[in-house]
């Protein structure tokens, strides 16, 4: 494809979920390796999504570097009775810079609901943080035909009356679910096609700050197709899994939304 890029008011920003993986060593090995191989001002913004259990190590290993980290999920309340949750504010208090919200796996696999994402996306902006909102179709909507009201109706749901003080403070994923974890990514085009969609619909909620809020792409990104995606004119990054729990490999995908 031959669209080419024109602005540069959007800096790349490319993170590494790592779901449930790494324990406390392998996390602090990871970390070490990829201070080393970032240079001390990169080109690109780079988070890392540990799980809750590493948050403590990603603090330390990445202190006086500028790569970030966030965490996978916060509970929007700050405190209470929720055995078993993490807080946001406990995540803020560890330095969390970002929270991943409406991720398929928690939409579809804790039954986190339209009105629990929207709770988590306002309380990421309350205390601090920046929500990187996944929104994505399934195959069957996609089959469907249902594509764009699918997202567009988890952008309404979650994003309806949210006030900004800067358009920094939000991040889009666009993830169609059947492509995480599959080794099936979408196809560049529709997903140009998607992110551009995005941003109209942004544009119409936000005004002008629309030019200016990231959206990633997400699903089975790897070395080998990154630059497909990262050099579309409305991608602004990429939400890795799989490809992004070797800190080499990693590296390799971030480089590819140099500009
Ligand atoms: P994947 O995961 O890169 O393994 O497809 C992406 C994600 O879940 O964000």
């Amino acid at each position: 494809m031959s669209i080419e890029r024109e602005d540069d008011m959007r800096k790349p920003l490319v993170a590494a979920n790592w779901k449930m993986h790494h324990t406390q060593a392998s996390a602090s090995a990871y970390l070490r390796r990829l201070v080393e191989l970032v240079p001390d001002d990169p080109p690109l913004e780079l988070v890392i999504f540990p799980p809750a259990t590493a948050l403590h190590i990603a603090k330390a290993e990445l202190a006086g570097t500028k790569i970030y980290f966030g965490a996978q999920n916060a509970h929007p309340d700050p405190k209470g009775a929720f055995t078993g949750e993490i807080s946001i504010l406990q995540v803020a208090d560890l330095g969390a810079r970002f929270l991943l919200c409406g991720h398929s796996e928690r939409r579809l696999l804790f039954h986190e609901d339209d009105e629990f994402v929207a709770a988590k996306v306002r309380a990421a902006i309350k205390w601090g943080l920046v929500p990187i909102l996944c929104v994505g179709e399934k195959l069957s909507d996609r089959q469907a035909g249902r594509t764009w009201s699918v997202v567009q109706q988890q952008l309404v749901a979650s994003l309806t009356g949210i006030e900004l003080k800067n358009p920094a403070q939000l991040v889009i994923a666009y993830e169609p679910v059947w492509a995480i974890g599959t080794g099936v990514p979408a196809l560049p085009a529709d997903v140009q096609d998607m992110a551009r969609r995005i941003r109209g619909w942004l544009r119409q909620t936000l005004g002008d700050w629309a030019e200016e809020i990231r959206i990633q792409y997400g699903g089975s990104v790897t070395p080998e197709n990154a630059r497909d995606f990262l050099q579309l004119p409305d991608i602004d990054g990429a939400l890795v899994g799989g490809a992004s729990l070797d800190p080499e490999t990693f590296w390799v995908i971030a480089q590819a939304g140099v500009r």
